[in-house]
Protein backbone atom coordinates (compact mmCIF):
# COMPACT_ATOMS: atom_id res chain seq x y z
CA UNK A 1 0.00 0.00 0.00
CA UNK A 2 1.86 3.30 -0.71
CA UNK A 3 -0.66 5.82 0.56
CA UNK A 4 1.67 8.66 0.84
CA UNK A 5 2.24 8.29 -3.01
CA UNK A 6 -1.06 8.35 -3.41
CA UNK A 7 -1.33 11.39 -1.55
CA UNK A 8 1.35 13.55 -3.31
CA UNK A 9 -1.00 12.78 -7.04
CA UNK A 10 -3.96 13.49 -5.36
CA UNK A 11 -2.52 17.07 -4.13
CA UNK A 12 -0.89 17.61 -7.38
CA UNK A 13 -3.53 16.01 -9.63
CA UNK A 14 -5.05 19.84 -10.93
CA UNK A 15 -1.69 21.08 -11.45
CA UNK A 16 -0.30 17.90 -13.52
CA UNK A 17 -3.57 18.36 -15.70
CA UNK A 18 -3.28 21.82 -16.09
CA UNK A 19 0.72 21.75 -17.25
CA UNK A 20 -0.57 18.32 -20.20
CA UNK A 21 -3.65 20.06 -20.86
CA UNK A 22 -1.47 23.31 -21.72
CA UNK A 23 1.53 21.03 -23.86
CA UNK A 24 -1.40 19.85 -25.82
CA UNK A 25 -3.16 22.85 -26.35
CA UNK A 26 0.31 24.19 -28.16
CA UNK A 27 1.39 21.00 -29.75
CA UNK A 28 -1.77 19.36 -31.18
CA UNK A 29 -4.33 22.43 -30.74
CA UNK A 30 -7.15 19.99 -32.44
CA UNK A 31 -7.66 18.05 -29.77
CA UNK A 32 -8.87 20.87 -27.88
CA UNK A 33 -10.05 23.16 -30.04
CA UNK A 34 -13.41 22.98 -28.77
CA UNK A 35 -15.08 23.47 -25.21
CA UNK A 36 -16.44 19.81 -25.40
CA UNK A 37 -12.77 18.23 -27.16
CA UNK A 38 -10.86 20.18 -23.97
CA UNK A 39 -13.61 18.93 -21.57
CA UNK A 40 -12.81 15.39 -22.87
CA UNK A 41 -9.20 16.13 -22.58
CA UNK A 42 -9.50 16.92 -18.84
CA UNK A 43 -11.82 14.74 -18.00
CA UNK A 44 -9.73 11.52 -19.53
CA UNK A 45 -6.32 12.98 -17.62
CA UNK A 46 -8.91 12.88 -14.09
CA UNK A 47 -9.89 9.38 -14.93
CA UNK A 48 -5.92 8.32 -15.93
CA UNK A 49 -4.72 10.34 -12.73
CA UNK A 50 -7.40 8.68 -9.84
CA UNK A 51 -6.42 5.48 -11.43
CA UNK A 52 -3.01 5.63 -11.06
CA UNK A 53 -4.02 7.08 -7.28
CA UNK A 54 -6.26 3.99 -6.68
CA UNK A 55 -3.18 1.72 -7.98
CA UNK A 56 -1.07 3.32 -5.60
CA UNK A 57 -3.53 2.97 -2.58
CA UNK A 58 -4.83 -0.45 -2.85
CA UNK A 59 -1.44 -2.01 -4.55
CA UNK A 60 -3.08 -3.23 -7.77
CA UNK A 61 -3.72 -2.34 -11.40
CA UNK A 62 -7.51 -3.10 -11.15
CA UNK A 63 -8.61 1.23 -11.46
CA UNK A 64 -6.22 0.76 -14.87
CA UNK A 65 -7.42 -2.71 -16.01
CA UNK A 66 -10.97 -1.33 -16.03
CA UNK A 67 -10.56 2.15 -17.77
CA UNK A 68 -7.95 0.44 -20.73
CA UNK A 69 -11.73 -1.55 -20.96
CA UNK A 70 -13.60 1.06 -21.05
CA UNK A 71 -10.93 2.57 -23.95
CA UNK A 72 -11.75 -0.33 -26.04
CA UNK A 73 -15.51 -0.27 -25.08
CA UNK A 74 -17.25 -2.77 -27.71
CA UNK A 75 -14.15 -3.93 -28.73
CA UNK A 76 -13.43 -1.23 -30.74
CA UNK A 77 -11.09 1.70 -29.26
CA UNK A 78 -13.43 4.67 -28.47
CA UNK A 79 -10.31 6.98 -29.53
CA UNK A 80 -9.12 8.02 -33.30
CA UNK A 81 -5.31 6.93 -32.27
CA UNK A 82 -3.54 6.98 -29.20
CA UNK A 83 -0.05 9.14 -30.01
CA UNK A 84 -1.51 12.16 -27.84
CA UNK A 85 -2.79 9.72 -25.26
CA UNK A 86 0.38 7.85 -24.85
CA UNK A 87 2.57 11.24 -24.97
CA UNK A 88 0.22 12.93 -22.35
CA UNK A 89 0.20 9.74 -20.21
CA UNK A 90 3.67 9.69 -20.09
CA UNK A 91 4.00 13.21 -19.26
CA UNK A 92 1.96 12.39 -16.18
CA UNK A 93 4.02 9.52 -15.33
CA UNK A 94 7.28 11.00 -15.23
CA UNK A 95 5.50 14.09 -13.34
CA UNK A 96 4.33 11.41 -10.82
CA UNK A 97 7.66 9.92 -10.58
CA UNK A 98 9.25 13.59 -10.03
CA UNK A 99 6.80 14.44 -7.28
CA UNK A 100 7.29 11.06 -5.90
CA UNK A 101 11.23 11.35 -5.55
CA UNK A 102 11.46 10.40 -1.93
CA UNK A 103 9.06 7.79 -1.74
CA UNK A 104 10.01 4.12 -1.78
CA UNK A 105 11.24 1.81 -4.65
CA UNK A 106 8.06 -0.27 -4.18
CA UNK A 107 6.00 3.04 -4.99
CA UNK A 108 7.80 4.16 -7.75
CA UNK A 109 8.20 0.42 -9.84
CA UNK A 110 4.31 0.16 -9.08
CA UNK A 111 3.80 3.08 -10.63
CA UNK A 112 6.25 1.91 -13.72
CA UNK A 113 4.29 -0.62 -13.63
CA UNK A 114 0.52 0.53 -13.82
CA UNK A 115 2.08 3.18 -16.69
CA UNK A 116 3.37 0.02 -18.76
CA UNK A 117 -0.12 -1.72 -18.29
CA UNK A 118 -2.05 0.86 -19.51
CA UNK A 119 0.24 1.68 -22.44
CA UNK A 120 1.13 -1.68 -23.52
CA UNK A 121 -2.82 -2.11 -23.55
CA UNK A 122 -3.83 1.01 -24.83
CA UNK A 123 -2.00 0.39 -28.11
CA UNK A 124 -2.35 -3.35 -28.34
CA UNK A 125 -5.85 -3.91 -26.93
CA UNK A 126 -6.67 -4.80 -23.27
CA UNK A 127 -6.29 -8.54 -22.29
CA UNK A 128 -9.59 -9.26 -20.45
CA UNK A 129 -9.46 -9.96 -16.81
CA UNK A 130 -12.35 -12.08 -15.11
CA UNK A 131 -15.12 -10.54 -13.64
CA UNK A 132 -13.21 -9.57 -9.57
CA UNK A 133 -14.94 -7.38 -7.19
CA UNK A 134 -12.90 -4.35 -7.89
CA UNK A 135 -14.07 -4.20 -11.71
CA UNK A 136 -17.81 -5.07 -10.39
CA UNK A 137 -17.05 -1.44 -7.97
CA UNK A 138 -15.99 0.48 -10.96
CA UNK A 139 -19.13 -0.75 -13.13
CA UNK A 140 -21.80 0.16 -10.02
CA UNK A 141 -20.06 3.38 -9.22
CA UNK A 142 -21.58 4.77 -12.76
CA UNK A 143 -24.80 4.92 -13.99
CA UNK A 144 -25.87 3.18 -17.41
CA UNK A 145 -28.14 5.07 -19.31
CA UNK A 146 -28.97 2.97 -22.63
CA UNK A 147 -29.99 -0.65 -22.52
CA UNK A 148 -30.15 -3.93 -24.55
CA UNK A 149 -33.94 -4.90 -24.84
CA UNK A 150 -32.77 -8.37 -26.35
CA UNK A 151 -30.49 -9.36 -24.15
CA UNK A 152 -32.35 -8.58 -20.42
CA UNK A 153 -31.74 -9.93 -16.95
CA UNK A 154 -32.06 -14.04 -16.88
CA UNK A 155 -34.68 -15.02 -14.15
CA UNK A 156 -32.51 -16.58 -11.70
CA UNK A 157 -29.81 -13.43 -12.28
CA UNK A 158 -33.27 -11.79 -11.13
CA UNK A 159 -33.51 -13.77 -7.99
CA UNK A 160 -29.90 -13.65 -6.67
CA UNK A 161 -29.87 -9.97 -7.15
CA UNK A 162 -33.28 -9.29 -5.59
CA UNK A 163 -31.80 -12.02 -2.77
CA UNK A 164 -28.67 -10.24 -1.78
CA UNK A 165 -30.29 -6.79 -1.72
CA UNK A 166 -32.86 -8.04 1.01
CA UNK A 167 -30.58 -10.30 2.68
CA UNK A 168 -28.58 -7.09 3.66
CA UNK A 169 -28.76 -5.75 7.22
CA UNK A 170 -30.87 -2.80 8.72
CA UNK A 171 -31.29 -1.37 12.53
CA UNK A 172 -32.32 -4.25 14.50
CA UNK A 173 -33.51 -6.30 11.25
CA UNK A 174 -36.60 -4.12 11.26
CA UNK A 175 -38.03 -3.65 7.80
CA UNK A 176 -38.06 0.10 6.58
CA UNK A 177 -38.79 -0.09 2.99
CA UNK A 178 -40.91 -2.33 0.85
CA UNK A 179 -39.15 -3.78 -2.55
CA UNK A 180 -41.13 -3.53 -6.25
CA UNK A 181 -39.03 -5.51 -8.57
CA UNK A 182 -40.64 -5.00 -11.96
CA UNK A 183 -39.25 -6.81 -15.27
CA UNK A 184 -42.48 -5.52 -17.32
CA UNK A 185 -41.59 -2.66 -19.70
CA UNK A 186 -45.09 -0.99 -18.92
CA UNK A 187 -44.13 -0.75 -15.66
CA UNK A 188 -40.92 0.19 -16.32
CA UNK A 189 -42.16 3.22 -18.83
CA UNK A 190 -44.36 4.36 -16.20
CA UNK A 191 -41.61 4.69 -13.55
CA UNK A 192 -39.44 6.88 -16.61
CA UNK A 193 -41.79 8.67 -17.54
CA UNK A 194 -42.36 9.98 -14.39
CA UNK A 195 -38.65 10.07 -13.17
CA UNK A 196 -38.66 13.99 -13.65
CA UNK A 197 -37.99 17.11 -12.07
CA UNK A 198 -40.87 19.95 -12.88
CA UNK A 199 -38.31 22.53 -11.34
CA UNK A 200 -35.83 21.71 -13.71
CA UNK A 201 -35.04 23.56 -17.17
CA UNK A 202 -33.36 20.77 -18.06
CA UNK A 203 -36.34 18.34 -18.89
CA UNK A 204 -37.82 20.82 -20.51
CA UNK A 205 -40.37 22.59 -18.28
CA UNK A 206 -41.01 26.18 -19.21
CA UNK A 207 -39.64 25.43 -22.90
CA UNK A 208 -40.73 22.28 -25.14
CA UNK A 209 -40.20 19.16 -23.11
CA UNK A 210 -39.20 17.30 -26.57
CA UNK A 211 -36.26 19.19 -27.06
CA UNK A 212 -34.72 18.84 -23.26
CA UNK A 213 -31.22 17.41 -23.02
CA UNK A 214 -31.64 15.20 -20.05
CA UNK A 215 -33.95 12.49 -19.29
CA UNK A 216 -33.49 9.53 -16.70
CA UNK A 217 -33.00 6.86 -19.09
CA UNK A 218 -30.96 4.57 -16.32
CA UNK A 219 -35.12 4.35 -15.13
CA UNK A 220 -35.96 2.91 -18.50
CA UNK A 221 -34.17 -0.50 -17.72
CA UNK A 222 -35.56 -4.09 -18.60
CA UNK A 223 -35.02 -4.65 -14.74
CA UNK A 224 -35.78 -1.88 -12.25
CA UNK A 225 -36.02 -2.22 -8.77
CA UNK A 226 -38.10 0.46 -6.74
CA UNK A 227 -37.21 0.97 -3.16
CA UNK A 228 -40.75 2.31 -1.35
CA UNK A 229 -40.96 3.28 2.50
CA UNK A 230 -42.90 0.85 4.46
CA UNK A 231 -45.67 1.66 6.91
CA UNK A 232 -44.10 3.69 9.73
CA UNK A 233 -46.97 2.35 11.89
CA UNK A 234 -45.73 -1.23 11.22
CA UNK A 235 -42.43 -0.87 12.98
CA UNK A 236 -41.50 -1.95 16.80
CA UNK A 237 -39.38 1.15 17.42
CA UNK A 238 -38.86 1.31 21.53
CA UNK A 239 -35.33 2.91 21.12
CA UNK A 240 -36.87 5.81 18.69
CA UNK A 241 -34.56 5.21 16.23
CA UNK A 242 -36.26 7.11 13.27
CA UNK A 243 -37.90 6.47 10.07
CA UNK A 244 -36.44 8.47 7.59
CA UNK A 245 -32.55 7.98 8.62
CA UNK A 246 -33.07 4.37 8.84
CA UNK A 247 -35.38 4.15 5.42
CA UNK A 248 -32.17 5.83 3.97
CA UNK A 249 -29.61 3.91 5.57
CA UNK A 250 -31.39 0.54 4.64
CA UNK A 251 -31.92 1.13 1.20
CA UNK A 252 -28.48 2.39 0.67
CA UNK A 253 -27.04 -0.71 1.99
CA UNK A 254 -29.33 -2.96 0.17
CA UNK A 255 -29.65 -1.25 -3.31
CA UNK A 256 -25.50 -0.77 -3.09
CA UNK A 257 -25.59 -4.75 -2.55
CA UNK A 258 -28.07 -4.87 -5.50
CA UNK A 259 -25.90 -2.96 -7.68
CA UNK A 260 -22.41 -4.35 -6.78
CA UNK A 261 -23.91 -8.09 -7.28
CA UNK A 262 -25.49 -7.34 -10.82
CA UNK A 263 -22.23 -5.92 -12.01
CA UNK A 264 -20.59 -9.28 -10.49
CA UNK A 265 -22.58 -11.02 -12.98
CA UNK A 266 -21.87 -9.02 -15.86
CA UNK A 267 -24.85 -6.05 -15.76
CA UNK A 268 -24.76 -2.61 -15.84
CA UNK A 269 -26.78 -0.57 -13.25
CA UNK A 270 -28.34 2.91 -12.89
CA UNK A 271 -29.53 4.44 -9.92
CA UNK A 272 -32.13 7.67 -9.73
CA UNK A 273 -33.75 9.33 -7.05
CA UNK A 274 -35.49 12.17 -9.02
CA UNK A 275 -39.27 11.47 -9.48
CA UNK A 276 -42.55 13.21 -8.77
CA UNK A 277 -43.10 10.47 -6.10
CA UNK A 278 -46.38 11.41 -5.07
CA UNK A 279 -47.91 10.97 -8.92
CA UNK A 280 -45.82 7.94 -9.37
CA UNK A 281 -46.82 6.35 -6.52
CA UNK A 282 -50.73 7.11 -7.14
CA UNK A 283 -50.02 6.04 -10.77
CA UNK A 284 -48.92 2.83 -9.59
CA UNK A 285 -51.53 2.63 -7.17
CA UNK A 286 -54.23 3.30 -9.99
CA UNK A 287 -52.74 0.87 -12.52
CA UNK A 288 -51.17 -1.55 -10.38
CA UNK A 289 -52.97 -1.70 -7.66
CA UNK A 290 -50.12 -1.18 -5.52
CA UNK A 291 -50.46 0.64 -1.89
CA UNK A 292 -49.78 4.42 -1.61
CA UNK A 293 -46.90 4.79 1.09
CA UNK A 294 -47.27 7.17 3.65
CA UNK A 295 -44.23 9.01 2.31
CA UNK A 296 -43.15 10.45 -0.79
CA UNK A 297 -40.20 9.48 -1.72
CA UNK A 298 -37.80 6.17 -2.79
CA UNK A 299 -34.69 5.15 -4.88
CA UNK A 300 -35.21 3.36 -8.46
CA UNK A 301 -32.20 1.06 -9.92
CA UNK A 302 -32.35 0.21 -13.14
CA UNK A 303 -30.29 -3.36 -14.30
CA UNK A 304 -29.86 -4.96 -17.89
CA UNK A 305 -27.20 -5.48 -20.43
CA UNK A 306 -26.02 -2.18 -22.38
CA UNK A 307 -26.20 -1.05 -25.98
CA UNK A 308 -22.70 -1.91 -26.42
CA UNK A 309 -22.10 0.88 -29.42
CA UNK A 310 -23.72 3.52 -27.12
CA UNK A 311 -21.16 5.32 -23.85
CA UNK A 312 -22.94 4.51 -20.90
CA UNK A 313 -23.76 8.36 -21.04
CA UNK A 314 -25.60 8.35 -24.29
CA UNK A 315 -29.31 8.14 -22.99
CA UNK A 316 -31.21 6.42 -25.60
CA UNK A 317 -35.17 6.86 -25.78
CA UNK A 318 -37.11 5.35 -28.36
CA UNK A 319 -33.91 5.42 -31.15
CA UNK A 320 -33.36 9.43 -30.02
CA UNK A 321 -30.47 10.07 -27.96
CA UNK A 322 -29.83 12.55 -25.52
CA UNK A 323 -27.27 14.32 -23.97
CA UNK A 324 -26.50 13.93 -19.94
CA UNK A 325 -24.92 16.43 -17.63
CA UNK A 326 -21.42 16.08 -16.71
CA UNK A 327 -20.13 13.81 -13.95
CA UNK A 328 -17.54 13.81 -11.76
CA UNK A 329 -14.61 11.42 -10.47
CA UNK A 330 -14.31 11.03 -6.66
CA UNK A 331 -11.47 9.79 -4.92
CA UNK A 332 -12.66 9.13 -1.28
CA UNK A 333 -10.82 10.79 1.77
CA UNK A 334 -9.40 7.54 3.64
CA UNK A 335 -7.64 7.44 6.52
CA UNK A 336 -6.48 4.46 6.88
CA UNK A 337 -5.57 3.29 10.22
CA UNK A 338 -3.35 0.23 10.80
C1 LIG B 1 -28.70 7.57 -4.59
C2 LIG B 1 -28.42 7.97 -6.00
C3 LIG B 1 -29.33 8.73 -6.70
C4 LIG B 1 -29.10 9.08 -8.02
N1 LIG B 1 -30.04 9.82 -8.70
C5 LIG B 1 -29.81 10.17 -9.97
C6 LIG B 1 -30.77 10.94 -10.66
O1 LIG B 1 -31.83 11.26 -10.14
N2 LIG B 1 -30.51 11.30 -11.94
C7 LIG B 1 -29.33 10.96 -12.55
O2 LIG B 1 -29.13 11.32 -13.71
N3 LIG B 1 -28.40 10.18 -11.93
C8 LIG B 1 -28.62 9.79 -10.66
N4 LIG B 1 -27.72 9.00 -10.00
C9 LIG B 1 -26.58 8.48 -10.77
C10 LIG B 1 -25.33 9.19 -10.39
O3 LIG B 1 -25.43 10.52 -10.75
C11 LIG B 1 -24.15 8.46 -11.06
O4 LIG B 1 -23.94 7.32 -10.34
C12 LIG B 1 -22.93 9.33 -11.09
O5 LIG B 1 -23.21 10.42 -11.93
C13 LIG B 1 -21.68 8.66 -11.61
O6 LIG B 1 -21.92 7.96 -12.79
P1 LIG B 1 -21.62 8.54 -14.26
O7 LIG B 1 -20.20 8.96 -14.28
O8 LIG B 1 -21.90 7.40 -15.16
O9 LIG B 1 -22.57 9.69 -14.49
C14 LIG B 1 -27.91 8.66 -8.68
C15 LIG B 1 -26.98 7.90 -7.96
C16 LIG B 1 -27.23 7.54 -6.64
C17 LIG B 1 -26.22 6.69 -5.93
Amino acid sequence: MHYSAADIVLKNKENMITDIILWIKDTHPLRTDSIFAANKCKRDLGTVTNAFINGLKFNNKENIQFLVEEFYRNNTLQLQSTNVEVASYTMLKDKIIDLCGTETIQAINHIKYLYNELITQLVNGPVYTEMNVEKASFIAERCQRNWDYNNPVSIADVNSIVQSAVSMPSKQNRQYYKLIVSTNTDFNRLCYTLAIDRTDPKFGFGKDINYAYHRNGQVLAPMLMLYTPADESGIDDPFNDGFNKNFYTSIGISSGVAAHSAAMLGYKTGFCACSVWRELYTALNEQYNIPIPEWNYGLMLGIGNPMWEYSRQAVLIDDFVYDTDDSYDKIVDINFVH
